[in-house]
């Protein structure tokens, strides 16, 4: 060979290896990073040759003769990491090939409204295949940085008496529902589900039992079921899918929210997506701090909830309304105290309020929403607070009227409260199948006004009637 020709010749891989440089180093570019299961355990395996590629919370795919099955990287040692199938019942041998595939992504699309789907994205309604969206989106995904964020400003009515009332909401704003199970939560959220101020509804519906499920969404979302997204994780389903739904609701809602609308998210119940998750770290030997639950459930509500609210300049909001179960009606259980803290606002719905038959059996002395302010005019404020100490008063009394004790023209405030709260309860009253109330407060003057016409009976039959 000429030296003529070696030059060229070495040139030629030089620019070989410059053109294979420059196209790793696209970000775009796919390298594959594969390992091997290692060890298999009730809830997860392990899987060698991965630590150093993959990072907590990411999704591996292994493949196995039956099909490829996704799972999540629980926990990230120096030689082995935890996989956490998403499918418990997956086939998996030793030394089956595990290869990363990184962030869970959807594709939401404007075309998923009206279909119920998997916290995967797969379509369960049987209504056919669902068109992917223009943009894949980590199910993971962190909220928009709190100083780009709009102020939450613009106050919505729900429909519900005794919210608009007494802890009227805005849009972007989080609330939690609290109470005990089988006091109404559901069907409090179903019945805030209808609130015609949102563009769109997305609907986490997290270890219902299935009967439940199509209750809710054929039944109560009615006409707004076109407009609506339910994801959905019955109980029976594995503890990975139980707490990917809630997230995947979000990335949808964060979807509508980018293209401006106003959305409105519901979770049923976050009780159970932090038993999922709780689930899934003892599985992977996360231990407890703070009765069974590890410190990974500390973390993923904040992270979950802080994604809801308003967005950047320029989109839509995520208004979200989520369900806590408190366990044995015990309001101070780590769950129920975690969000409290997190959230702007809770309604307390109230075990013997439901046993009186007084639904939705909300504590409107007990539940607050921290932007009311913003949503009452200054007089609705004033009226609030009056009817607040009425009803205070009222039940402050209740034992003492029980027994006999209330004698009217003694004490004016507690005469008017004796006279003025049950018609004010009577008001609060409403069920699901209930027209929603268009003004709350003029349906409160209109129920008073009449009471006080009729009302010529002396105030101790009041008392007797109760
Ligand atoms: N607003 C309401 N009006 C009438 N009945 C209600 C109302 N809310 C709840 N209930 C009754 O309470 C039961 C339990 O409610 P549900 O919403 O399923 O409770 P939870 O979700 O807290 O377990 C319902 O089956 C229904 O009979
Ligand atoms: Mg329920």
């Amino acid at each position: 060979m000429q030296p003529a020709e070696l030059t060229g010749a070495a040139e030629q891989k030089m620019a070989d290896v410059a053109a294979l440089l420059r196209r790793f180093s696209r970000p775009d570019t796919l390298i594959g990073h594969g390992g091997k299961v290692k060890t298999i355990a009730a809830g997860h395996y392990t899987v060698t040759g991965l630590s150093h590629h993959v990072r907590l919370g990411e999704f591996v795919a292994h493949q196995s003769k039956t099909g490829v099955h996704l799972g999540e990287v629980v926990r990230v040692e120096p030689d082995v990491i935890f996989v956490c199938p998403i499918e418990p019942g997956d086939p998996i041998g030793i030394g089956d090939l595990v290869l990363r595939r990184g962030a869970f992504r959807l594709s939401p699309d404007d075309s998923w409204c009206g279909r119920t789907i998997n916290s995967l994205g797969e379509p369960i309604d049987g209504l056919g295949a669902l068109q992917s969206g223009t943009k894949a989106r980590s199910i993971s995904n962190t909220a928009p940085p709190s100083m780009t964020r709009q102020r939450v400003t613009k106050g919505f009515k729900t429909g519900v008496r005794a919210i608009d009332i007494f802890s009227p909401l805005c849009l972007g704003q989080r609330l939690g529902i609290f109470a005990g199970s089988g006091v109404g939560k559901s069907t409090l959220l179903s019945m805030l589900a209808r609130a015609d101020a949102f563009d769109k509804v997305v609907i986490a519906l997290v270890g219902e039992r299935g009967r439940e499920v199509r209750e809710f969404i054929e039944d109560t979302l009615g006409a707004n079921l076109q407009k609506s997204v339910a994801v959905v994780a019955t109980s029976d389903e594995s503890p990975m899918l139980r707490k990917m739904a809630p997230l995947s609701a979000i990335t949808i809602a964060e979807h509508f929210r980018d293209e401006g609308h106003n959305v409105l998210l519901i979770v049923d119940s976050v009780t159970r997506f932090a038993h999922a998750i709780r689930e899934v770290a003892t599985a992977s030997g996360e231990p407890p701090v703070a009765r069974g639950y590890p410190a990974s459930v500390f973390t993923e509500m904040p992270k979950l909830l802080e994604r809801a609210g308003p967005g950047p300049e320029g989109t839509g909001s995520i208004t979200a309304i989520i369900s806590i179960l408190v366990d044995g009606d015990n309001h101070n259980d780590p769950i129920a105290d975690s969000t409290r803290g997190i959230l702007d606002g809770h309604i307390v719905l109230d075990r013997a309020l439901a046993e009186e038959g007084r639904y939705p059996p909300i504590d409107p002395l007990a539940s607050i929403s921290r932007l009311a302010r913003k949503a009452w005019t200054p007089d609705e404020e004033k009226l609030v607070s009056r009817l607040k100490s009425l009803i205070h008063r009222f039940e402050e009394t209740r034992d003492l009227r029980l027994i006999g004790g209330y004698r009217p023209g003694a004490d004016p405030d507690l005469d008017m409260a004796v006279k003025q709260v049950p018609p004010i309860y009577e008001v609060l009253k409403q069920s699901p199948g209930d027209r929603p109330s268009r003004d709350a407060f003029a349906d409160m003057a209109t129920a008073l006004k009449n009471a006080a016409s009729q009302n010529q009976a002396p105030a101790a039959n009041m008392v007797r009637q109760r």
